[in-house]
């Protein structure tokens, strides 16, 4: 149920902060300025509520997805988050084996303590038919940018997923307080080691540049056969922008609340998008997914998937390649068990008519 999975999810996240350095912990929980954003992604989902459907027959739910690069994958995937081997020894390896194992897409972070290369060897050990995702920053050195995407097709990725919404690194205010702004000794971004311009055996620094544009996400469309999905978009006129450019999905996001501390919650922002989108490519929602009730709710909302950031690192803390895969196993039933509930064969079943406000506004 939405209680067990909440409570599963609770109790993974409490063993995560009992083991995680504090000054780790506040790195992979904070968001930027006030955390309003932040809070805001999980309480837009708690104002939501299901209006089930009845008596349609609708049989046992069938919870597979298309996806880019990810056909008949799962509709909670897994979002491409930063430095998992501070979460725990066996880092980026353990979540890529436990995404594969799920049956889900792993999102490889360009920030990974890990290569995108053993990251998704990991995953295809477990399963060969693994989708594995590259997400990027594009970087204002076109080369630097070109570099990285060819060790995402060597890997075998099968889609990239660039991330827009990191004009500026967002100003985050639990690692300012820590001075949390590097990898401590023996851990690096090693997706950025021997790029052009780093320095010999050493990695070059993520760069994040304002002067990027569509022509910028044009070029890099043009110098790959991957699809390319677009991270990090709220505005309804980026999202029909993005479609008219060629990507092959949206991703509503807001960073996690870490970069635009006034912007909307992502599950606020989704209806409008998806109705831009008007179906043409998949809509992907991330930011407070933490139950089937909220994944279902995304799902009736326009969001074809949901990512998972946060989860994921709870459980990877907690206890490794397991608590991972505890994590998204959890989610995963949760959202069949939900869409059953809902009177659903699938997420296509779902109306947005299924999502009501709590509150009294609807009493007589
Ligand atoms: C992120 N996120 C992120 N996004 C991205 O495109 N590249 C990245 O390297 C990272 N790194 C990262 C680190 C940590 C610690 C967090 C919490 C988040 C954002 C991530 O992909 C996703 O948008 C949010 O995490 C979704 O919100 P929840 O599920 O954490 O609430």
């Amino acid at each position: 149920t939405g209680g067990a999975a909440r409570g599963l999810l609770a109790e993974l996240r409490e063993k995560a902060a009992a083991r995680l350095d504090p000054v780790h912990l506040d790195f992979y929980e904070g968001g930027a300025g006030t955390e309003r954003a932040l809070a805001e992604n999980e309480r837009a989902f708690a104002r939501l509520a299901l209006l089930p459907r009845v008596l349609r027959a609708a049989g046992p739910p069938r919870t597979a997805v298309d996806l880019p690069g990810a056909p008949g994958t799962q509709p909670v995937v897994v979002a491409p988050t930063a430095f998992h081997r501070l979460a725990h020894r066996d880092g980026e390896l353990a979540t890529a084996r436990a995404a594969a194992a799920a049956g889900t897409v792993l999102t490889a972070s360009m920030a990974a303590t890990t290569t995108v290369g053993e990251m998704a060897a990991a995953a295809r050990a477990v399963d060969p038919a693994a989708a594995v995702w590259f997400q990027l920053y594009l970087q204002p050195e076109r080369e630097v940018t070109l570099a990285l995407v060819r060790r995402a097709e060597e890997a075998g990725c099968s889609a990239l997923v660039v991330t827009a919404d990191s004009p500026v690194f967002g100003r985050r205010t639990r690692d300012d307080r820590n001075r949390f702004h590097d990898l401590p000794p023996g851990y690096a971004a090693e997706n950025m080691r021997g790029l052009p311009g780093a320095p010999p055996g050493g990695t070059r620094d993520i760069a994040m540049s304002p002067a990027l544009g569509w022509a910028d996400l044009r070029r890099l469309q043009a110098a790959t056969r991957l699809p390319v999905l677009l991270k990090g978009v709220l505005h309804p006129a980026d999202a029909r922008r993005a479609v008219e450019e060629g990507v092959a999905g949206i991703v509503v996001s807001n960073h996690g609340g870490r970069q635009l501390d006034a912007a909307p919650a992502a599950a606020e922002a989704l209806p409008r998008v998806a109705d831009a989108v008007a179906g043409h490519v998949p809509v992907l929602l991330d930011g407070g997914v933490r139950s089937g009730s909220d994944a279902v709710t995304a799902l009736a909302l326009g969001a074809t998937a949901v990512g998972v950031g946060r989860p994921v690192l709870w459980g990877l803390a907690a206890e490794g390649e397991d608590g991972v895969a505890r994590v998204l196993a959890h989610l995963l039933e949760d959202t069949a068990h939900v869409l059953a509930l809902c009177g659903a064969g699938g997420p296509r079943d779902l109306g947005r008519d299924q999502v009501v406000r709590r509150g009294p506004a609807g009493l007589p």
